[in-house]
């Protein structure tokens, strides 16, 4: 639980009334203690994804993280929702030794792609400037918006699952161009990472590993 503050900053009920709690130093639009854990410091990387998940439930997962932003809204990544038995079996032979089995048990694996032709919508995602005149030209030079770009809606896409009360699982030891001829062919579409989503089981995962600490990790100029 979070009270407010007079100055409009929330503090939880553990810290010292008063003080702010450095952990959740928010504003009064910051969303509650439950959901940034449920986002965030209590989400976690599960290995075993177990129950269903339903084709409804995908479309909303896409319906949320399409809003996360791109730049020029130019929106590369491309999802594959491997699903059914047989999908996951061609999916199978990509997967490393270690990532095989619990891939092959999750409900779904997505597969988080980037269009290398990403600009040939920007007419429509960007139409108030000519925004494709700016990637025109080789495919190499779109190399880098496009996995970047990809590479945030892939993370929009891990708290998108979260929000929607799904468990993930995050991967990138497969072969990404066996992935590509089996997903992709015939298109500039490119593998980045796959995620297996379903609902995972809290008991079965080993301790958290610890995260680098603000001044470790950053600094304020
Ligand atoms: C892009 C990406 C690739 C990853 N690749 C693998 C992988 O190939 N195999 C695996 O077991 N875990 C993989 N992980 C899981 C990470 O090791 C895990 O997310 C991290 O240790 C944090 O764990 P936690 O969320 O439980 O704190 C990957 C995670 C990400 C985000």
């Amino acid at each position: 639980m979070v009270v407010a503050l007079t100055d409009g900053t929330l503090h939880s009920p553990a810290t010292p009334a008063g003080q702010v709690d450095t952990d959740i130093a928010m504003t009064s639009h910051a969303l509650n203690d439950a959901t940034l854990d449920r986002l965030f410091r209590t989400a976690r990387t599960h290995n075993e994804l177990g129950g269903e998940v339903s084709d409804d439930t995908l479309r909303a997962l896409y319906d949320l993280l399409k809003w996360g932003p791109t730049s020029a809204n130019g929106s590369p990544a491309r999802f594959v929702f491997v699903k059914s038995p047989e999908a996951k079996q061609k999916l199978a032979p990509a997967l490393s030794e270690g990532n095989r089995e619990k891939t092959l048990n999750a409900p779904v694996t997505v597969v988080i792609g980037h269009d290398l032709d990403f600009h040939d919508k920007l007419p429509y995602l960007f139409p108030h400037v000519d925004a494709k005149s700016w990637f025109d030209g080789p495919r190499e030079n779109r190399v880098k918006d496009a996995f970047r770009n990809g590479s945030l809606q892939g993370a929009y896409l891990i708290l998108a699952a979260r929000s929607l009360g799904l468990d993930t699982g995050p991967m990138s030891g497969f072969d990404n161009a066996k992935v590509d001829e089996i997903f992709f062919s015939g298109t500039q579409v490119k593998s980045n990472f796959i995620c297996n989503l379903g609902h995972g089981d809290d008991s079965k995962l080993f301790p958290r590993s610890p995260r680098l600490s603000f001044d470790e990790a950053a600094r304020i100029e």
